[in-house]
């Protein structure tokens, strides 16, 4: 090879990593900041090697902290892994859904995807606190976050992926945007599609991602339509399972029981497998969200259902992908945000 066909092929490597990190920074949504953040220069990306020196033991921490807290409450992997959809699809990777309230941060806690339904804060809490206390000031809430995240995920048998890490955390949350943002469970496939392709999330990803659903519960009200008033005309769902569907009717009344729970895949719910796709195939998805990417009549969608419920490792190779690709939404980098304290208020309030 030539030396100029070297600088040539140095060349498109080094535009395909500015082409993939530019790709961090959108959509960009934190306020106060430039639309055009990409105008600011470039900036070091997210990194799995990010802690190797500042601090090489995060991981096994936040191992550490989550193996007890799962012996304590399985369903608490569920919970984790669901806060980095809920952190990510609001103003980016960035802990905004940890801020409580303050005269200064309206907390999206109280959006209404989150209301009397996120948790896992306090796990946070005791991870963040153990980091804290071997690397201080070091490791992002944002980060604990997406380790929690993965670290749920594989302690539940789910697959293991390499962690891009160097986000930093926002000194803002934006309810409004979490009731945006964030998709409700009777949504259409059409709305699915829109709420993810927003996020710059395809067909592949909502499909994949929503096979987190493969662990952990829902609450009767997040259901309730599909028993008995699915298209305003007091009839159930009839894409829902006969026996299943007599099933859910027993843990949800027409009236009354809004926070009985359910699990979201009832073959094995503690654990992260292909399971949530086999029931679906059978018209026992639980959510609406769930069902309708098999019966909402888009081949594509169907297909990539079909080819999950029959082969778990394509199952989990997508995930993979899908996952870092979800956790890369637009996080702060380089000296944008903080590392935040304490993962429930920003360090200084002026
Ligand atoms: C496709 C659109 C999605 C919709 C409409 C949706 C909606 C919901 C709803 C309504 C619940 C139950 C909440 C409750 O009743 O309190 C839930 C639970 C859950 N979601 Fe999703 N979700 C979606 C995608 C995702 C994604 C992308 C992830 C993770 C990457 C995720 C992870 C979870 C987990 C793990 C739970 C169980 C949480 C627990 O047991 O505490 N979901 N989701
Ligand atoms: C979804 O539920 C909300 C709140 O109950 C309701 O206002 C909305 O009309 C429902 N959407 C569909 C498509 O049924
Ligand atoms: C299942 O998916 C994996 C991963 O993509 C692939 O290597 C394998 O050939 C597939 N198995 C079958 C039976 O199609």
């Amino acid at each position: 090879m030539g030396s100029s066909s070297k600088r040539c092929l140095g060349a498109i490597l080094v535009a395909s990593f500015y082409f993939s990190t530019s790709l961090a920074f959108f959509p960009a949504h934190h306020e106060g900041e430039s639309a055009h953040p990409v105008e600011h220069g470039p900036k070091p990306g997210l990194s799995p090697h990010f802690y190797r020196s500042t601090c090489p033991q995060a991981d096994e921490i936040v191992v550490s902290v989550l193996k007890k807290a799962i012996a304590k409450e399985p369903r608490i992997a569920a919970s984790l892994l669901r806060l980095l959809f809920h952190d990510c699809f609001v103003q980016g990777c960035d802990a905004s859904v940890l801020l409580d309230d303050s005269k200064a941060v309206a907390s999206e806690k109280n959006a209404l995807p989150n209301k009397k339904s996120i948790r896992g804060f306090e796990v946070i809490d005791e991870i963040k606190a153990a980091l804290e206390e071997a690397c201080p000031h070091t490791v992002s809430c944002a980060d604990t976050i997406a380790l929690a995240a993965r670290g749920s995920t594989v302690l539940s048998g789910g697959p293991y992926w390499e962690l891009p890490l160097g986000r930093r955390d926002s000194k803002t949350a934006y309810m409004k945007l979490a009731n945006k943002n964030l998709p409700p469970p009777n949504a259409t496939l059409h709305r699915l599609v829109k709420f993810f392709g927003r996020q710059g999330l395809d067909k592949t990803d909502l499909v994949a991602l929503s096979g987190s659903h493969t662990i952990g519960m829902a609450r009767c009200v997040s259901f309730k339509q599909r028993l008995y008033n699915q298209h305003r005309d007091n009839k159930p769902d009839m894409t829902l399972e006969k026996r299943f569907y007599h099933k859910l009717a027993s843990i949800c009344p027409r009236t009354g029981g809004d926070n009985n729970i359910s699990p979201l895949d009832f073959a094995s719910p503690p654990k992260f497998d292909n399971s949530y796709y086999k029931l679906i195939v059978e018209g026992r998805g639980l959510l609406n969200s769930d069902q309708v990417l098999w019966t909402g009549k888009d081949p594509e969608i169907a297909h990539l259902v079909k080819s999950y419920a029959e082969n778990e490792s394509l199952f989990f190779e997508h995930y993979v992908n899908s996952i870092i690709k979800m956790g890369n939404t637009n996080p702060l980098l380089g000296s944008d945000g903080e590392i935040r304290m304490n993962c429930r208020r920003v360090n200084h309030v002026r």
